[in-house]
């Protein structure tokens, strides 16, 4: 798949296991790419083994959840326009508390979509990465509160409902997945749209680590209809798909790409 737009392609969590997939996927597909990620040595390992022409990856380290990051973003992106966001930054329960983990996951998605929509092209797509866990939410009154959020607000008011990291993970993933639903019609404004992808179980460190640290996991893998983990590249065809000219009227929604637990749950 040639790369249709003009732009960049951002991709945040570049380092990690999803991140560097979709990297991989991006530079092949012709994009232009600036990588994003907390550190910097696996950002410029990886940057150096993708096989690229002069400037055609461009990276930035930094921690997404500092409200400075936007402007070190707007700095990387040097005027160029943005084709296209793969937002794969984020932090799972065994990482953090839970503060932490609303505000990797959910406050930082709000700041980088507020950087990218006025920049990004006609025909260009954002797609936030969410999780499957989104959809265990079940609560009229979680819903309310993140239906009630504005871009203007941070995750303060989900914060009582995520009293731990269990809990603050679905709920700032469940946020995510609405903010797409969300900022539609400002990005359709643009001619432009916004995704979410919901992962299942995708073979990656910090899952093997989800799945060391509980039983959950391994139940889930029994009820998967696929019977097996996703890969990392699965991810990344789901976002080449989104970000490209082919999923055209594709906007403000979920797509679970998960081995077919979901429907195996009926959720
Ligand atoms: N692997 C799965 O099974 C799975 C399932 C559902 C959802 N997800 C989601 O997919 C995304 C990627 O998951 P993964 O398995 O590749 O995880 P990963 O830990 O391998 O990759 C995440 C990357 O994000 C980076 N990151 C974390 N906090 C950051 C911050 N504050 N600033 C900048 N970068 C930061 C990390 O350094 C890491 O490189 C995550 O958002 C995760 O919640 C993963």
């Amino acid at each position: 798949m040639a790369a249709p737009l003009p732009g960049v392609a951002i991709i945040t969590g570049a380092a990690g296991g999803i991140g560097a997939a979709c990297a991989a996927r991006f530079v092949a597909d012709g994009w232009p790419l600036l990588l994003c990620d907390l550190h910097a040595a696996p950002l410029e390992a990886l940057a150096a083994t993708l096989a690229a022409g002069p400037g055609q990856v461009a990276t930035l380290a930094g921690d997404i959840a500092d409200p400075a990051f936007p402007d070190a973003l707007v700095a990387a992106l040097a005027g160029r326009p943005i084709g296209a966001v793969v937002h794969t930054a984020g932090i799972t329960p065994t990482m953090a508390e839970a503060d932490r983990i609303l505000a990797v996951n959910y406050d930082a998605t709000v700041r980088l979509v507020e950087v990218v929509r006025p920049r990004i092209v006609e025909g260009g797509c954002a797609v936030l990465i969410a999780s499957m866990s989104a959809y265990m939410v079940v609560s009229p009154e979680i819903d309310a509160a993140i239906d009630a959020l504005t871009a203007a607000d941070d995750s303060t008011s989900l914060r009582p409902f995520a009293a731990s990291p269990q809990y603050a993970y679905p709920i700032s993933k469940r946020a995510v997945m609405r903010l797409a639903a969300r900022e539609a019609p400002a990005f359709g404004a643009r001619k432009a749209r916004i995704m979410s992808i919901s992962p299942g179980m995708i073979d990656t460190k910090a899952a093997r680590a989800e799945q060391a640290a509980s039983s959950q996991m391994d139940a889930m893998l029994l009820k998967t209809p696929l019977s097996r983990f996703g890969e990392p590249s699965e991810i990344a065809a789901a976002a080449a798909f989104l970000c490209s000219p082919a999923a055209s009227f594709v906007s403000g929604r979920d797509m679970p790409v998960d081995g077919g637990l979901l429907a195996a749950l009926g959720r």
